[in-house]
């Protein structure tokens, strides 16, 4: 009852607050993010159509950010000078994300282009990643891609160079690279603990893709088992998964795609049909609120922990202090780099 009260009284005073920075504030919502942040926000989206906004959003002040700290980093990288973008909980990082630090990636990448010749690698960053990679990517002539447009990223990438370096998620890489194609043969793993990656020199020149070795905790936790099992209890079901889960997940879902594309998915869904989703359960409890005519399953529960860290009191804190704390700042030389990786991607999808 207490808690009750309180989650009301949060509600209000947050309300209260956006009537009165009016125009001047933008809160930009992840769709893993609780049902009660995601109803205070302005703007729903995946990690893609949330920087689009961030970058078009030029009118407004301040833009706080629900989601995690990459995601509020990339609109700090894409904001106009006179913006602030703020995160309610600082520490809302990401495991993936982690997985890549720059000195292991400049380590890499001086080894493998040692072999192959710079001009002959394309680097490809995953949104999920920090400002410094994003910046090694825009330096080294690559882009920024997401889960909405990977496919789309790898096969400029291999028109452009000869290789595609992709990091950090392998998942997502191998789904991508799959995408398109691409034999076994030509796809290696980049082990950063291993010399060379753990890949012969004649491993690394016959290779068109090359996956660094980082993965999703939360997405990695589908399992083919649970596939089996929804195919066996619920023959009618349709499984879809978000690309970060492993290939063979993919293999057996009837569709893959970012959290947009599985939003649109359970729109467009005849009333009455079953559909089991394989992402964030945070998405999948609020589709199933949205849509009481269709029957929303989750494939296994996996929460993010990270996404769960944003709730009433710390976005109600933020609001009391707008402009001043939790404010996400990335310096001006990895600003200027990490932009044009971005930019790029933006291109790549007009
Ligand atoms: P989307 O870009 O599909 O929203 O995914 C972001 C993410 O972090 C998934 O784990
Ligand atoms: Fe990172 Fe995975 Fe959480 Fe997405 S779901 S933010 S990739 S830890």
């Amino acid at each position: 009852m207490i808690r009750e009260t309180e989650t009301k009284e949060g509600i209000r005073r947050i309300q209260a607050l956006k009537k009165r920075f009016s125009e001047k504030l933008l809160i930009l919502t992840h769709h893993y993010q609780r049902k009660e942040i995601v109803d205070l926000g302005d703007y729903r989206g995946d990690s893609f159509g949330l920087s689009q906004t961030a970058a078009d959003q030029k009118a407004c002040q301040f833009i706080v950010f629900c989601g995690v700290h990459f995601m509020a980093e990339s609109a700090e990288i894409l904001s106009q000078p006179h913006q602030t973008v703020q995160i309610p909980a600082m520490e809302a990082g990401c495991w993936m994300a982690d997985m890549a630090d720059s000195p292991a990636v400049e380590n890499a990448w001086k080894a493998l282009t040692q072999i192959t010749g710079s001009g002959g690698v394309m680097p490809l960053v995953y949104m999920n990643s920090d400002a410094s990679l994003k910046a090694f990517c825009g330096r080294n002539g690559g882009a920024i891609c997401t889960s909405s447009n990977a496919a789309a990223a790898f096969k400029w990438g291999l028109q452009s160079r000869d290789k595609v370096f992709f990091l950090p998620d392998r998942h997502l890489g191998q789904n991508s690279a799959d995408q398109l194609g691409l034999p076994p043969e030509e796809i290696i793993l980049w082990d950063p603990q291993k010399p060379l990656g753990g890949n012969s020199p004649e491993d690394i020149r016959r290779a068109r893709v090359i996956l660094w070795n980082g993965y999703c905790l939360v997405h990695t936790r589908f399992q083919v088992e649970h596939v089996h099992k929804i195919r066996e209890d619920c023959p009618e079901a349709k499984i879809v998964v978000h690309p970060e889960c492993t290939r063979q997940v993919v293999a057996m879902a009837d569709a893959v795609g970012s959290t947009s594309f599985i939003v649109q998915y359970v729109k467009e869904a005849s009333p009455g049909a079953t559909i089991v989703i394989g992402t964030e359960i945070n998405l999948v409890h609020r589709l199933a609120l949205e849509h009481p005519d269709k029957r929303i399953l989750e494939l296994h529960y996996s929460l993010c922990p990270n996404m769960f860290r944003i709730n009433l009191k710390n976005l109600l804190w933020t609001l009391e202090h707008i402009g001043e704390v939790n404010v996400v700042r990335v310096p001006e030389e990895i600003k200027k780099e990490a932009k044009t990786a971005l930019d790029r991607m933006l291109a790549l999808n007009t």
